[in-house]
């Protein structure tokens, strides 16, 4: 089966498709670039599930922010499960599976018979897939005859420790024996990585895990398409994604992607500041913190945000929350209503909150389900960030000059907070502690005692990350390449 070529096609920009894991992280990256490539003129067809459209149009505007863009198309796929399924902890790998089949054959028919097309454009002719789904859409882009992209949002060296995988499986250091030991098998990064900083899939007792394996399969898949966007920028993982090429050739290293925006839509606008309404929001956003934010001294808050999917104890909240207090510094605290795991009936934490806790935070503390980061981040009283480090978090963080402390829970975020401690030196590391003391300790060696470092360090990636995505930067001229490929594809 191919895709049959429209009377029509040629005559209009080329269409793009672009496709993300149905999830907070990866729908707010791939959004942002779908954006980016209408404003350069292309058609777009964004295409998520109803469990995440129907959240995106609750809590956003999105229907009038895409309308002026021609061509423009928000279409939803379904991802084969109840409504009312969790998709996520650990029911997560039935969401996997139940994409890899039934969303699978839908999205197949869906391209074959133009319904994901407009009248002017009725034909897909390029696709960008989410990294984490590579096998089952390069499987179909291959079969109608569709070019496919495929855009990871892990940083280089998450996605480099991936795809090293095989090798370390087949060399004998995983499954890990020695969390603290370095492992040889991630070549560039033999001096920094130890097996603790891996991404948590390597964690596995069993090297047939089906997760490990699953991650380790699709980033192999990911070399059938035609090239690999990645959110990072060259200066910030140069050499790592040198050996990256040697694997995959071609790579548009574009980050980071919400800073090519906010420019572009200026331009637009004719250089006047473009309003930050909400557009790719799953959660509702509490904007009474920034009001709480204005009344700060400048510099003088520590922003904590574990993203969209961390889960805690309630002990680990308790420590957390013990260490910001005894802190004594300012913080924000985004707590998802999802985020606390609750042990046991009755332990819900709210009963027997010690009343130090619930003084300290009147005094020095704000909490919200969930903040509008980006500003949140850019505004002058922050000046830390507590974070699980998931790459847009890390990104934002780096645009707004803002160190520092990383507690990842999973997937490419291990890897990340390694980087962010040891190689960018932006930041501290936290990684598999969790105890009030060290909490405390960090804020105020991020905060006060090592300051300067930190702050001097971010300023520099910031300035490169700016330099970057300039004109003539490496990340403008890859997503100006990128786009000129997709035109290409479309001859
Ligand atoms: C992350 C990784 O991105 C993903 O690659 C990995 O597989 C899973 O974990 P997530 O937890 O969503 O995803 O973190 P992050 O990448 O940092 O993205 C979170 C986004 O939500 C950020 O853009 C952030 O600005 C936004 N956010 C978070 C808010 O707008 N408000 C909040 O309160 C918290």
């Amino acid at each position: 089966e191919k895709q049959v070529p429209h009377p029509q096609e040629n005559l209009c920009p080329p269409r793009v498709l672009l496709f993300p894991l149905p999830e907070q992280g990866h729908v707010n990256r791939m959004l942002k670039l779908a954006e980016v490539l209408a404003l350069a003129g292309l058609h777009v067809t964004f295409l998520t599930t109803p469990f995440i459209h129907n959240r995106l149009t609750r809590h956003n505007d999105i229907e009038t922010r895409f309308a002026s863009y021609p061509g423009f198309l928000l279409k939803t796929i379904s991802d084969g499960l109840p409504e009312d399924h969790p998709r996520s902890g650990e029911r997560k790998m039935e969401l996997f599976i139940s994409l890899n089949t039934v969303t699978k054959r839908l999205l197949k028919h869906m391209l074959a018979t133009h319904q994901l097309g407009s009248n002017l454009s009725p034909s897909v002719s390029c696709i960008i897939a989410d990294g984490t789904l590579a096998g089952f859409t390069t499987d179909i882009a291959t079969e109608l005859q569709i070019p496919i992209l495929h855009f990871h949002g892990f940083c280089a060296c998450a996605f480099w420790a991936c795809s090293s995988i095989p090798n370390l499986i087949v060399t004998g250091e995983l499954p890990v024996r020695d969390m603290d030991k370095l492992v040889t098998g991630v070549s560039g990064m033999e001096s920094f990585l130890r097996f603790r900083d891996l991404p948590s899939f390597c964690r596995a007792s069993d090297t047939k895990d089906p997760i490990l394996q699953g991650i380790a399969r699709e980033t192999r898949h990911i070399s059938r398409g035609q090239g690999l966007i990645l959110h990072t920028f060259e200066e910030l993982e140069g050499p790592i994604l040198s050996h990256i090429r040697t694997k995959y050739p071609n790579i548009y290293s574009i980050a980071p992607i919400h800073t090519h925006l906010k420019l572009k839509l200026k331009l637009k606008h004719a250089n006047k500041e473009v309003s930050s309404q909400p557009f790719n929001s799953l959660f509702e956003i509490d904007r009474t913190c920034m009001t709480w934010l204005d009344a700060q001294p400048l510099n003088s808050v520590i922003y904590v945000s574990f993203g969209s999917t961390t889960v805690m104890t309630n002990d680990q909240l308790m420590e957390f929350w013990y260490g910001l207090v005894k802190s004594k510094q300012r913080f924000l605290w985004a707590i998802r209503h999802d985020m606390v795991h609750i042990q046991g009936e009755g332990d819900d934490g709210k009963n027997n909150i010690p009343a130090e806790l619930t003084e300290g935070t009147k005094e020095r503390g704000y909490m919200v389900g969930w903040a509008p980061q980006e500003e949140v981040l850019e505004h002058p009283s922050v000046c830390g960030f507590l974070t699980h480090s998931g790459m847009n978090s890390i990104l934002e963080s780096i645009m707004a000059g803002v160190p520092m402390i990383c507690w990842p829970y999973h997937a490419d975020q291990q890897v990340i907070s390694r980087c962010v401690s040891v190689m960018w030196k932006i930041g501290l590391d936290m990684k598999d502690v969790c105890e009030r003391n060290i909490v405390e300790k960090m804020v105020n060696d991020l905060m006060v005692e090592r300051r300067e470092e930190f702050q001097k360090a971010v300023d520099d990636y910031r300035r490169l990350a700016i330099k970057s995505v300039s004109e003539g930067g490496s990340s403008y001229s890859n997503l100006d390449r990128l786009i000129q490929d997709i035109h290409k594809m479309n001859d």
